[in-house]
């Protein structure tokens, strides 16, 4: 089978993913200054849902704006880009990155009167931990912070804040976890380098809030309307490693881990390396409402 060439999106055309090209003094990789999206699409059965489109256009526009860039694109063209860039590259599932990026290669870090551009590339995509969703991850407890709102906005999701994210993966990788767990400023819990996190606690969901340093995730948001909607109980707060460590269960949540279980973190194995039942439970109700299965949830889905 000859295998279909993905197309990209860049400032108002479809072109082909590998002729995509910047300089390579581009502002964006030298400085670390685009911006950028994370958004899943599913097959529903009924044909493909792109999921919470219009919240993720709506973080994009927000990351924007945080950043004083200007964008040639509203929210209406861009949400048609994505819708189009999946229908033309005919995924039936798959993973849609929208990226902002200063396409200017004069030296200098300011960013005034640079051009800025908008490419969006869509792709096949499966577990994002390589194989490991089913079986979970082991997590070590970064010896980094996560950055600050008083130091980086945290809300924004901004390329130079990857490089926070990965540091404290390599740190995890490089003695054998699979995955870094970053802490607050003030030694909370926060989030993982591309996910947020969850415990579970007495079958009560509890999961870091927006004073503890991290990206309000859209995942997170749809766990918690999901959890409540089905008599969980959730409280939003700080989380002391120590409840992390004891915790019956935890998992990630994110567009590209989706809900990914917690067998370990540093030396302390969780629900004897299992997924627990209320990860699986709301794991499934996840996956039902991604893949237009749960009425209530429908307004979620944005089929292309
Ligand atoms: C640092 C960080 N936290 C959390 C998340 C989860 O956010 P979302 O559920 O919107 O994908 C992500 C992924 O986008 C992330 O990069």
């Amino acid at each position: 089978m000859v295998e279909k060439k993905l197309g990209a999106w860049l400032d108002g055309n479809i072109i082909d993913s590998d002729k995509a090209t910047v300089p390579i003094l581009t502002h964006s990789m030298q400085y670390g200054s685009g911006i950028f999206e994370g958004i899943r699409a599913y097959d529903t059965g009924k044909g493909v849902s792109i999921f919470r489109l219009d919240d993720h256009i709506e973080r994009f526009l927000n990351s924007a704006k945080i950043y004083s860039m200007k964008l040639n694109y509203g929210f209406k063209e861009l949400r048609e880009a994505c819708m189009n860039l999946v229908k033309s590259n005919g995924l039936t599932y798959g993973y849609i990155r929208p990226f902002a990026f200063y396409n200017d290669a004069r030296i200098g870090v300011s960013t005034e009167g640079k051009a800025v551009s908008v490419f969006i590339a869509a792709m096949p995509f499966g577990d994002y931990f390589g194989g490991k969703h089913d079986k979970g991850v082991s997590c070590k407890i970064s010896s980094w912070q996560r950055i600050n709102s008083s130091i980086l906005p945290v809300e924004a999701k901004a390329s130079g804040n990857y490089l926070n994210s990965i540091i404290a993966s390599n740190e995890a990788r490089g003695v054998g976890f699979d995955e870094a767990i970053l802490t607050s400023s003030d030694g909370y819990v926060a989030e993982g380098p591309g996910e947020n996190i969850f415990v579970v606690k007495d079958e009560k969901l509890i999961t870091p809030g927006p004073g503890s340093d991290i990206l309000m995730g859209i995942t997170r948001d749809s766990l918690i309307k999901l959890a409540k909607s089905s008599g969980i109980e959730v409280e939003e707060r700080a989380v002391h490693k120590e409840e992390l460590l004891t915790a019956d269960e935890a998992f990630f949540s994110g567009t590209a881990a989706e809900i990914t279980h917690i067998y370990k973190v540093d030396g302390a194995v969780i629900n004897d390396g299992l997924a627990g039942p209320v990860t699986k439970k709301l794991a499934q109700m996840y996956g039902d409402a991604a893949r237009g299965k749960n009425e209530k949830f429908k307004e979620w889905l944005t089929f292309v």
